[in-house]
């Protein structure tokens, strides 16, 4: 789906993070979302998950078909910084969360959680618990849960941040792959997710009144 937002205007007292900013997001692309730190990235993709509210201006969410909603934060996956995964628990089970959150039964998840796993290139680490994987493995699961959950908008905060180089490029390579299925919107820093990204939206620091 396409992500619209126009003029939207957030501030947090007399910070104004975003005045007036529009910005259209194609469907089944990746986005790179840069800029200096405190210049609303994080801000912004809250917005568009539909956690944080805009003081004026909208954000829309555009099927094909050419209707729009607001954010529905049931629509997204959001990738966090690190991981809120589980880590007791297996990666299968982690990732089975995402499935089940949308009302599927056990045997239907586990499928689709499978199948999320293999397309992130870890159906060998399925049975493996969460904390004994590294740290690009970790992030891969993080993506997978949101893929079996057949989410259409995937929102990553700097998903690359604790990552090496080579898990920074695998990350890269499966936005890329990912992106013929959703929509992909990456708050990030790293030159190597920036240079993976179709387009680039560059966000300007901000100013107090
Ligand atoms: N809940 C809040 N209350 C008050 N101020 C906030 C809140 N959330 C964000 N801010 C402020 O808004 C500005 C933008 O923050 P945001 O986290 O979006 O920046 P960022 O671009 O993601 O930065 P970084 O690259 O460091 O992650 C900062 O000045 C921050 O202090
Ligand atoms: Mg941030």
């Amino acid at each position: 789906m396409r992500v619209i937002i126009e003029d939207a205007h957030i501030a947090f007292g007399p910070t104004v993070v975003l005045d007036d900013f529009s910005c259209t997001v194609e469907p089944d692309t990746v986005t790179a979302l840069v800029g200096p730190s405190g210049s609303g990235k994080s801000t912004l993709l809250s917005v568009i998950a539909g956690y944080e509210k805009l003081k004026h201006g909208h954000v829309w969410f555009e099927e094909l078909d050419g209707s729009r909603h607001t954010p529905d934060s049931s629509q997204i996956v959001w990738v966090p910084q690190g991981s809120n995964a589980l880590g007791a628990r297996t990666a299968l089970d982690n990732v089975m969360l995402g499935p089940l959150s949308t009302g599927l039964s056990l045997e239907a998840a586990s499928d689709r959680a499978l199948t999320a796993l293999t397309d992130v290139g870890l159906a060998h680490k399925a049975e493996q618990a969460v904390r004994e994987l590294s740290g690009g493995e970790l992030q891969r699961v993080n993506f997978a849960r949101g893929i079996a959950a057949g989410q259409r908008l995937i929102l990553a905060d700097e998903p690359s941040s604790s990552l090496d180089e080579a898990n920074t490029l695998n990350v890269a390579a499966l936005l890329a792959d990912l992106a013929n299925r959703a929509t992909i919107i990456v708050a990030t820093h790293d030159p190597v997710l920036v240079a993976a990204a179709e387009t680039v939206i560059y966000l300007r620091s901000h100013h107090d009144n």
